[in-house]
């Protein structure tokens, strides 16, 4: 049976890019759709080159009103990838998707987690601890940042002379090496 990944972004997609890539040469998994939390997401144009169907999302209707689910109903969606995504996810999809919104998280989970520890800031709180690792955390969604049980980690050595930039760019080469898979192997298990 087909399994439908929905790719749930806020910038500049690069992990969406790849597991879109990913899945190209699998008949088993499709990515029909891309919801972006900003219209100016360019996320959005690299959906389109791949014949994605978008999504953009408004705050206020996300959290007060479940139009989402009927978008996510119409492409019989079975999993909710967040890729870069920097909302917090509302509990009526919590509840609509038990066990299958999964995100990844470019740090150590439990280090350097929760609210506003995303992107830039996460790697230069690593830098500011003077960390010789970081890496990456891929884990299911729960109504907290970064709290859900943890699927997959990874992890690269840092030098103490390591900018966040440079920190930066080795998880985000840990992300695209190890995110598709991790999902691949969540929707088929076994093979
Ligand atoms: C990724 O590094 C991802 O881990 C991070 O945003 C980046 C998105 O990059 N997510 C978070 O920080 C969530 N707390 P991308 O748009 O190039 O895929």
């Amino acid at each position: 049976m087909i399994k439908n990944i929905a790719l749930f972004v806020s910038g500049t997609g690069s992990n969406a890019k790849k597991i879109i890539a990913y899945f190209q040469a699998n008949e088993q998994v499709h990515c029909p759709l891309l919801v972006a939390s900003k219209s100016t997401a360019p996320a959005i144009e690299m959906a389109h080159s791949y014949g994605l169907e978008t999504w953009v999302l408004n705050r206020k209707s996300f959290y007060e009103s479940e139009d989402l689910l009927a978008q996510l109903e119409k492409y019989d969606i079975d999993l909710i990838v967040l890729a870069g995504f920097l909302w917090l996810i509302p509990p009526y999809l919590i509840e609509a998707y038990p066990n299958a919104i999964i995100n990844i998280h470019p740090a150590l989970l439990p280090k350097y987690g929760g609210k506003g520890m995303y992107g830039k800031h996460v790697h230069r709180a690593v830098k500011a601890a003077g960390d010789r690792e970081s890496g990456i955390t891929i884990h299911y969604v729960n109504e907290h940042y970064d709290e859900g049980n943890i699927i997959f980690q990874a992890s690269c050595a840092l030098l103490p002379e390591d900018s966040p930039e440079e920190i930066a760019a080795k998880v985000l080469q840990l992300e695209h090496q190890y995110f598709a898979p991790t999902i691949e192997r969540l929707l088929l298990p076994g093979e």
